[in-house]
């Protein structure tokens, strides 16, 4: 992920889904239904990543740190999970989207895990966008189990640490947003986002469109990266 490129157009996004939780308040509504909207920006975010040709999506759906949400809150969104998988499957892989996950998804119920495996295997080896989902992910322990695997292998050394984070093979991190207004990046993609562009929006995740990511890879497309040179 260290390559150094002059191009300007975006790759690779990642996104910090963030603020269902405000946005079902702001509407006296359940949190799970912010999370259900949440869904549905999801299905059009990827979407559009495909039609705007990004070669890879990461979103972070769920964190090693979601696991303390009240029980009733993680049984929601491990349904809507389930539900997205059932639903919209068939549209994406015949879009040629590929699934990867990153982080430790085997620690969900076996349901759960066996539509993933079941996803994964169907879209292996389609070339559109690639999808990547965090589930169960940290990155202080994606980094520390990479360390611990390049020393394993023999030197550890910035590339052989890369070689074996969850993201290897996936090009570099170019830009990453978080919606909500938190400006804070919570665990995520932490080695990734070195020299990644970063977006603070104010937009609760739910409320976030095709249009938002658009402006957002315009903007992308503006900035000069110079990757510690002048
Ligand atoms: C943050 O909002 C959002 C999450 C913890 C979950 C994000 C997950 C989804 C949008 C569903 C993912 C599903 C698929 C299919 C990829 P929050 O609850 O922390 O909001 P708050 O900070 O306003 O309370």
């Amino acid at each position: 992920m260290t390559s150094k490129r002059a191009s300007q157009g975006a790759r690779h996004v990642a996104i910090i889904m963030d603020g269902n939780g405000r946005w079902a308040r702001k509407r006296h509504l359940p949190r799970a239904l912010g999370h259900k909207r949440g869904v549905e920006a999801v299905r059009k975010v990827v979407r559009a990543a495909g039609d705007m040709g990004l070669e890879a999506l990461t979103l972070y759906a769920f964190s090693t740190e979601n696991w303390r949400r009240p029980e009733d809150e993680i049984s929601a969104l491990m349904g809507l999970m389930k539900a997205f998988i059932l639903a919209d499957l068939d549209e994406f892989a015949e879009a040629g989207v590929r699934l990867k996950i990153i982080g430790d998804y085997r620690k969900f119920s076996p349901d759960v895990v066996e539509l993933i495996e079941g996803a994964l295997k169907r879209t292996a080896t389609n070339t559109g966008t690639t999808l990547v989902v965090a589930l169960n992910y940290g990155s202080q322990d994606e980094i520390a189990r990479a360390a611990a695997n390049a020393a394993a292998k023999g030197a550890v050394t910035v590339e052989s640490i890369e070689a074996e984070l969850d993201t290897a093979g996936l090009p570099p991190l170019d830009l990453l947003i978080r919606t909500s207004g938190e400006v804070r990046l919570s665990n995520f993609l932490l080695w990734q986002a070195a020299y990644a562009e970063m977006l603070f929006l104010d937009t609760l995740w739910p409320d976030f469109t095709p249009e938002h990511l658009q402006a957002a890879l315009d903007d992308f497309a503006k900035r000069e990266r110079r990757y510690g040179g002048r």
